[in-house]
C-alpha cells in the first residue's frame, strides 16, 4: 500500500457552495498501513465537494459485501479544518466481515456510498478549557480528529491525553503525536502500554487503566472524552464515578462491537404481537408486526437505511417520525431536543402503532 502523503492535495479547488451530502459517493484515494492490521483510508468526493463535520463525528459506509450492502460506522480521524478529504483508520478484525472486505478490496479508485456525518461525541458540542482524552487501541481515531482540529485552530486548551495499548508495538500515530506534543503547548501526552518488554526499553507509565493514573490527572470541571472497547470504557466510567465526575462532563463513543455484544432491543419473539402495523415510508406502505424492531421490519421489506453501532449510540439510523408511536431505549444516539422534534433510532425502536416516517 502507498506510503505517500497522508493528507493528499485535493484534485479540485472546491467552491464554498460545493458540499458533500449524506448519501453521496466517496472515492478512496490513499491507503496507508499504520500497523499490520490497522489501515488509514483517505477519501475525497469524486466531484470535488468539501466535507463539513465536527471533530469526533463518524460516517457510515455502505460496503458491498457478497451477501448485500453492510453499513458500518467509522469515526473520522482527519480534521474538519482540512475539508477536501476525509480519513478513517480501521482495524481489521476476523477473516470475514466488513473490515476484512475493506482490507482486501478497498483500493484507491474504489467508490463507496456513505452517510452522515453524525454523532454527538465532539468537543465542539461541549466547549471547555480543560480536557481529558482517554482512548484504547483504535479508539484513538476521534482523539486524533480532535487534536488535529485543536492544532489547526491554534487552541490553547489544557489537554491530558491518555492512550492505552496492549504493548508498545501497537502504538499508533507516534510520529504525529510527537509533533502534536510540540505544536499544542498545553498537551500532556501519556501513551500507556499494559505490558512492556523491559524497563530499559520503556520508561513511561505502564499498566491497565486505574484510579491512580486518572485521579492524578483529573482537574475540576474537566470534560472527559473516552473511546475504546466496551469493557475498557466501563472500567473508566466506574473509576470516574468514584472521582465524582459529573455525568454532564463525561462523553464516550464505541463502535464495531461484535454482534454478541450488541444490545438486543427487539422484544422476544413470543412478545411480538400478531397484530399488524403499517409503516408509511417514502411512498411505500410496509406491513410489520406490533412489537417488532423497526430496523428489522424495514430490512425485511428491502428498505435500506444506513446503520452503524446498532446499539442506539451512534445516531446513524436516525429517522423522523411524523405520526405514530414506538418504544425506544437508546444510549445517547439522540439529544433530548431531537427526541422532542420527533427523531427516532430504527435500531432501538419497537413498533407500537402504525407509523409515518421520513428519511433525514
Ligand atoms: S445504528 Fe447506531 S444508533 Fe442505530
Amino acid at each position: 500500500m502507498s506510503k505517500g502523503s497522508r493528507v493528499p492535495l485535493p484534485k479540485f479547488v472546491s467552491t464554498a457552495q460545493q458540499r458533500w451530502q449524506s448519501g453521496d459517493m466517496l472515492e478512496c484515494t490513499v491507503i496507508h498501513d499504520e500497523l499490520t492490521d490497522v489501515r488509514s483510508y483517505t477519501f475525497i468526493d469524486p466531484t470535488g465537494a468539501c466535507f463539513k463535520f465536527k471533530p469526533g463525528q463518524h460516517l457510515s459506509l455502505a460496503l458491498p459485501l457478497p451477501g448485500g450492502d453492510d453499513f458500518r460506522a467509522f469515526t473520522i480521524a482527519s480534521s474538519p479544518t482540512r475539508p477536501h478529504s476525509i480519513q478513517i483508520t480501521v482495524k481489521t478484525t476476523g477473516a470475514g466481515g466488513a473490515t476484512a472486505w475493506m482490507y482486501k478490496h478497498l483500493r484507491p479508485g474504489v467508490k463507496l456510498r456513505a452517510f452522515g456525518p453524525t454523532g454527538h461525541f465532539s468537543l465542539q458540542d461541549y466547549p471547555t478549557r480543560k480536557l481529558m482524552l482517554i482512548s484504547a487501541g483504535v479508539g484513538i481515531t476521534p482523539m486524533m480528529s480532535m487534536l488535529r482540529w485543536l492544532r489547526d485552530r491554534r487552541e490553547t486548551v489544557e489537554i491530558a491525553f491518555l492512550h492505552y495499548v496492549r504493548n508498545p508495538a501497537y502504538l499508533l500515530f507516534q510520529d504525529e503525536l510527537a509533533a502534536l506534543n510540540k505544536e499544542l503547548p498545553n498537551l500532556h501526552l501519556y501513551q500507556i502500554p499494559s505490558q512492556v518488554p523491559s524497563r530499559e526499553r520503556w520508561q513511561g507509565m505502564s499498566g491497565r487503566v486505574n484510579q491512580l493514573q486518572l485521579s492524578a490527572l483529573l482537574a475540576p470541571e474537566q470534560a472527559v472524552f473516552c473511546c475504546g472497547p466496551t469493557g475498557f470504557m466501563q472500567q473508566v466510567q466506574s473509576i470516574l464515578a468514584v472521582q465524582s465526575i459529573s455525568p454532564n462532563n463525561y462523553h464516550q463513543e464505541s463502535f464495531g462491537a461484535p454482534a454478541s455484544e450488541r444490545v438486543e432491543t427487539a422484544l422476544p419473539a413470543t412478545r411480538v404481537s400478531r397484530q399488524s402495523v403499517a409503516i408509511h415510508f417514502e411512498n411505500q406502505q410496509i406491513e410489520a408486526k406490533c412489537g417488532e424492531r423497526l430496523l428489522d421490519a424495514l430490512r425485511r421489506n428491502k428498505v435500506v437505511i444506513p446503520t452503524g453501532c446498532q446499539t442506539g449510540l451512534c445516531g446513524t439510523c436516525r429517522l423522523k417520525k411524523t405520526d405514530g408511536n414506538v418504544q425506544m431505549r437508546h444510549q445517547g444516539g439522540l439529544s433530548n431536543i431531537e427526541e422532542r422534534q420527533g427523531y427516532i433510532l430504527a435500531c432501538c425502536s419497537i413498533l407500537e402503532t402504525d407509523l409515518s416516517l421520513l428519511r433525514v
